[in-house]
């Protein structure tokens, strides 16, 4: 038994999450092109088969960014000279351990909060945390948009956005996040930042469009949520995944592609909704990065880059900034 503080805040609860569904759902079906927001991806079934996509041959920015942890993790934790680890969208807090122990045996860890939408992860990983490295575990349960704000401002902390996630927001979704960051970061507290880097083309459509299809099932899963969730009728024979990288924009697309005209009913919602054949739905944008574009978003938020750290072959970055002072 552990004699350290474990304790997780609730922001929202089922309720919330179905009605942010709806509402995007409504707003993204009846708008031109289509489009749904990349968080509804992630049920149970969504969440297993993007574990599977990170351990594909193809998809390299798991693998990449948890070399450059491996790596450079004495180097972050000594720079940073936190003794809290902040991580939004912790999930299992898989890559998150390499960070816990380079904090650990600097003896300068003193807690965690695991930032998380899915309450039941989120409690697993705050109780298995905090049993494995004795030390004060607070969870907060919440989404992006609406509960950074809830965020204890206990300890010295790092704030933590691993996993190249910042990528599914368009530039000036990423100003106001990183706008919002800043404003809740006291003097001392520092952000690391994951970021995939512009690549040559082949290899980024590659990572998006594996050969044994498990992103396309991904891509799928949206529509078998939506299905569930708000009584949809998708069928997922009717529609295929494609991703493209715009080289003008720097972002992979995913969209979900008719094979038919075809009529969907939505039953939650009392709407039909006609797709042409061809017909693209936009599912996911995810950005990839350049070193003076992270830079320069940076620093439009007030915060001044430390370190710039990537693997040898250059594919991923791992960035530490400061309040500028
Ligand atoms: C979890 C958002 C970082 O954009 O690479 C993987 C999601 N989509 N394959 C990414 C994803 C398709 C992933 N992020």
């Amino acid at each position: 038994m552990s004699h350290r503080d474990l304790r997780v805040d609730v922001h929202l609860d089922a309720d919330d999450i179905i009605a942010a569904l709806r509402d995007d759902a409504a707003k993204g079906l009846a708008s031109v092109p289509k489009q749904l927001p990349p968080k509804w991806f992630y049920d149970d079934v969504g969440s297993q088969l993007f574990d599977r996509i990170t351990r594909l041959p193809e998809y390299y920015p798991t693998e990449r960014e948890r070399q450059i942890l491996r790596d450079r993790a004495a180097l972050i934790a000594e720079a940073s000279g936190c003794d809290t680890l902040v991580e939004l969208g912790a999930g299992t807090a898989d890559k998150t351990r390499v960070l816990l122990d380079a904090m650990a045996s600097r003896g300068q860890l003193t807690r965690y909060i695991p930032f998380d939408i899915s309450e039941g992860t989120l409690r697993d990983t705050a109780r298995r945390v905090g049993a494995e490295y004795d030390i004060d575990v607070h969870g907060v349960c919440g989404d992006f948009e609406h509960h950074l704000r809830h965020l204890p401002h206990e300890g010295q902390r790092m704030i933590a956005f691993l996993g190249g996630t910042i990528g599914n927001q368009r530039p000036a979704e990423r100003k106001e996040f990183l706008t919002e960051i800043a404003a809740l970061m006291d003097p001392g507290d520092c952000f690391l930042l994951g970021t995939d880097l512009v690549k040559d083309v082949g290899r980024l459509e590659a990572a998006y469009d594996d050969s044994q299809g498990v992103t396309a099932d991904f891509n799928l899963n949206v529509l078998r949520v939506i299905n569930r969730e708000l009584g949809a009728d998708f069928s997922l024979d009717a529609f295929e995944h494609l991703a493209r990288f715009d080289t003008d924009e720097e972002w992979i697309e995913m969209h979900l592609r008719s094979k038919v005209d075809q009529q969907v009913m939505v039953a939650d919602l009392g709407l039909e909704v006609a797709f042409g054949t061809g017909e693209l739905m936009l599912t996911e944008i995810s950005a990839k990065f350049r070193k003076e574009g992270v830079d320069s978003e940076l620093a439009g938020a007030g915060l001044e880059m430390t370190h710039w750290l990537t693997d040898p072959r250059g594919d991923f970055a791992l960035s530490l900034s400061r309040l500028r002072t």
